[in-house]
C-alpha cells in the first residue's frame, strides 16, 4: 500500500489466486483487433483459460 501512495498509479493490476487479472483505475482497453477503445474503469481478464468470453473472465474459474 505504501508503494502505491509513492507512485500514484493511474491503474492497479491485481493477480488473483486461481482467478482473473483485475485491472482497475484510469486506463484504456483496446479490443483484440485494436479497432475500438474503451475506458471501463475495471476489467477482469481470464488467466485460467476456461472462459467463454475471452479475454474476459466469466467466473468459470469457480466451477
Ligand atoms: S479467470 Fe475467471 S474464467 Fe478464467
Amino acid at each position: 500500500m505504501e508503494e502505491e501512495e509513492k507512485i500514484k498509479p493511474q491503474a492497479v493490476i491485481e493477480i488473483l489466486d486461481d482467478g482473473p487479472l483485475v485491472i482497475s483505475g484510469n486506463f484504456i482497453l483496446k479490443d483484440l483487433k485494436r479497432e475500438t477503445e474503451s475506458t471501463p474503469g475495471e476489467v477482469k481478464l481470464c488467466l485460467c483459460g476456461k472462459t467463454s468470453t475471452r479475454p474476459f473472465c466469466d467466473e468459470s474459474h469457480n466451477k
